[in-house]
């Protein structure tokens, strides 16, 4: 029999609840994904405030939880498992979710499941695209995370290849914005601003390309730099900041790296599909880049729309659909929240 699976999202400033069905045959169907963001709270400081976040997700949670029961048309009481976000991310938002989904889970007497952030920005791609081949690439791409990922199962098996070593992809967008003058979060202001500049007119470096660098690992935060350097140069010699230019070659120097490095895992892993996800992989010059790769390497590219890629409920709950659907013990109640939980941990 089709089961309901509810997921709770509260990591960062995103409160997110969704509810998804899990078919006999697998397949996982989106029921509804309502997302309350207090990312505007935040935009003064230009970047997020773990305490504004914290306080954001205590209003927030049940007002979402509820539109979220409205919009599928469904009662708390058709609930057969919940699933929420136990790590990695904001202890003090962290905690929020874990503790409604523990109330919920003992009121309704349901199993619940601690699960993995990184995690749902893959499975999340289930509900649009349906299951996922084994093994694919993921490459995770947001504003706290910059992840090249193997995956065997999405409910059992993640293999973390490389990582950032310092600045998260999104984080460097955000900074750069910043150093524009645009308005955080900076990735849709700058992803505008590319449109109309030359991705050519400066070359910003292409950080850990170097024979002797870990081939999958990524660093931004020299290219961040650069960029400030080049902007405070013009701004020195009294020139005019040509804004559309220095994002779209900031743009391309992201995007060129990302998927130079992605689609040479998948080559090297004998991997023929790719996900991309998180909130950076909204990134216009990014899926274009990244298709025209990937058709040239033979890889499948999968990108779930943007709605899907930003922090939502909707990904826990699907994750929480595969964990179930895979047969995973369920969470001991007295659980805590894990800021720093590994990728490779899917579910606790
Ligand atoms: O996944 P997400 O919503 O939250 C985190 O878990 O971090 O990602 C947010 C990040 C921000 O840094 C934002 O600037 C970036 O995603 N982002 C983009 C675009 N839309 C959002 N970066 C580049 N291009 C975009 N169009
Ligand atoms: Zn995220």
């Amino acid at each position: 029999m089709a089961r309901i699976i509810m997921g709770i999202e509260s990591s960062c400033d995103e409160t997110g609840v969704g509810l998804v069905r899990l078919h006999d045959d697998g397949t996982v169907e989106l029921l509804a994904d309502e997302v309350a963001s207090s990312v505007e709270q935040h935009a003064r400081f230009g970047g997020v405030v773990p305490e504004v976040a914290s306080r954001a997700h205590l209003e927030a949670m049940v007002p979402t939880t509820s539109r979220a029961f409205a919009t599928a048309g469904l009662s708390m009481s058709d609930v057969d498992a919940i699933a929420v976000t136990a790590g990695p991310g904001l202890a003090g938002a962290l905690l929020v979710g874990v503790s409604a989904a523990k109330a919920y889970a003992t009121a309704l007497d349901v199993p619940l499941y601690g699960v993995n952030h990184l995690a749902g920005h893959i499975a999340v791609d289930t509900l649009q695209h349906g299951p996922l081949p084994s093994p694919c690439l993921a490459l995770l791409v947001s504003g706290g995370h910059t992840q090249l990922l193997r995956v065997d199962d999405i409910a059992s098996s993640i293999t973390e290849l490389g990582s950032t070593v310092d600045d998260a992809a999104g984080e460097a967008y955000d900074k750069v914005a910043r150093v524009l003058g645009l308005p955080y979060p900076g990735g849709p202001p700058i992803d505008k601003a590319a449109k109309n500049g030359n991705p050519s007119a400066i070359a910003f470096p292409r950080g850990m390309t170097g024979p002797r660098d870990a081939a999958f690992d990524f660093s931004f935060s020299g290219l961040k730099t650069a960029v400030a350097r080049w902007v405070e140069g013009a701004a020195r010699r009294g020139e005019e900041i040509p804004v559309d230019d220095v994002a779209a070659s900031f743009q391309e120097a992201v995007a060129d790296v990302l998927t130079a490095k992605a689609v040479r895992a998948a080559k090297e892993q004998g991997i023929g599909t790719m996900v991309i996800s998180g909130g950076v992989a909204a990134n216009s010059r990014l899926k274009e880049l990244a298709a025209e790769r990937c058709a040239v390497a033979g890889i499948e590219l999968r990108v779930p729309r943007p709605r899907l890629c930003t922090d939502n409920g909707a990904m826990i709950a699907a994750l929480g659909a595969h964990v179930v659907a895979g047969k995973r013990p369920a969470t001991p109640l007295d659980f805590s929240a894990n800021p720093a939980l590994p990728v490779n941990v899917v579910s606790l």
